[in-house]
């Protein structure tokens, strides 16, 4: 899987040379599926110039839509971000009129607006439980794109530090061979490290990195850690390897260059080990089972498409290496295309 990676990684730096790096171009496509019920893309004036290049809204008819959950301060939780936005977005929250002293509010007909931040976040899998950082995403506290970037990639850090902690101690649960277990503990061992490099780069840009809070769960089937690590691992982990990668070559800030150059080891090493879960478990599960974990893949290389539209800030782009959109796009297709070989 590394020299798969390294090979993506080769065909995009040949496709896209880093002088056209500065191109910012398409907002989230709009995953409208039809049906009286389905959410629309809409324009709104936030008010708030930072921003407005990261934040896409959409409204919802019929109100929150079934199995969404909203937490405090009208912030939903991870997952119901994908269904209320279309995609892995890392914020979404109910906008305006919507959201009334910390509760999500929708009068009669009026319907849901949900605000979906699109910025880029970093690297990291998402853990089932993790919740969202509403007071430093309220507060704003850093107006340098680079602080608040390098906030939002520590937390996720930081996330992914209980990721592994959680996926041990089921793999452990599950009989898993000891190999996985301990990639899995090495893995929760970068993490930390990874979160202490981030929060660090964030605070030198004047930014105030939070801790990841996830709540307790207990051991869960072994379909349900398939899903898991087949969209935050094999798709996700991937892709934030890939990006990882080219932010080691492209960051204009040394500092940045370096941290990016050990985490991306890493991080390669983090999406190899999903797919050697995913190939474990795979042999433990029925034909059903293998087909839902397989239609979840599916559906994260298409959700993954919303991220690779995304917007980027100029200087993310300089300073921190970020790909730009297009570049992101392209990357997304190539990885697209060597996991349908690969499938
Ligand atoms: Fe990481
Ligand atoms: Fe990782």
């Amino acid at each position: 899987m590394r020299a798969v990676l390294k090979g993506v990684l080769g065909l995009v730096l040949i496709a896209s040379p880093l002088a056209a790096l500065n191109h910012c171009s398409t907002a989230p496509a709009d995953p409208d599926d039809g049906g009286a019920c389905a959410r629309a893309a809409i324009t709104v004036d936030s008010g708030d110039d930072a921003g407005a290049q990261c934040e896409t809204f959409f409204f919802h008819p019929c109100g929150i839509p079934a199995g969404a959950t909203a937490r405090d301060n009208c912030y939903f939780d991870v997952n119901s971000c994908t269904a209320l936005c279309g995609g892995p977005y890392y914020t979404c929250v109910a906008f305006g009129s919507n959201c009334v002293d910390g509760a999500v509010v929708v009068p009669d007909d009026a319907g849901l607006v949900v605000e979906c931040g699109t910025c880029p976040n970093g690297t990291g899998r998402r853990p089932d439980g993790l919740r969202e950082r509403p007071e430093a995403r309220r507060e704003r506290s850093s107006r340098d794109p680079i602080g608040e970037y390098f906030e939002r990639a520590a937390h996720l850090e930081d996330a992914s530090v209980h990721a592994f902690r959680i996926m041990s101690r089921e793999l452990a649960a599950h009989g898993a061979p000891k190999t996985l277990i301990f990639a899995a503990k090495r893995a929760q061992a970068d993490e930390t490290r990874h979160a202490r490099a981030t929060r660090d780069i964030a605070r030198e840009h004047g930014g105030n990195p939070e801790r990841a809070c996830v709540d307790a769960r207990p051991i869960r089937s072994l379909e349900e850690i398939a899903i898991e690590n087949v969209v935050e691992g094999c798709i996700r982990e991937t892709y934030g390897a890939l990006v990882a990668m080219w932010q080691a070559k492209a960051a204009g800030d040394p500092a940045i260059a370096r941290a990016m150059k050990k985490i991306a080891a890493d991080e390669t090493r983090h999406a190899a080990l999903s797919w050697s879960l995913a190939a474990w478990i795979d042999t433990r599960l029925d034909d059903a089972a293998r087909a839902r974990v397989a239609d979840h893949r599916r559906r994260a290389v298409d959700e993954l498409k919303n991220d690779a539209g995304a917007c980027v800030a100029p200087v993310l782009i300089r300073r921190a290496g970020l790909p730009s959109a297009c570049v992101r796009e392209k990357m997304w297709t190539l990885l697209a295309r060597a996991l349908d070989l690969a499938a």
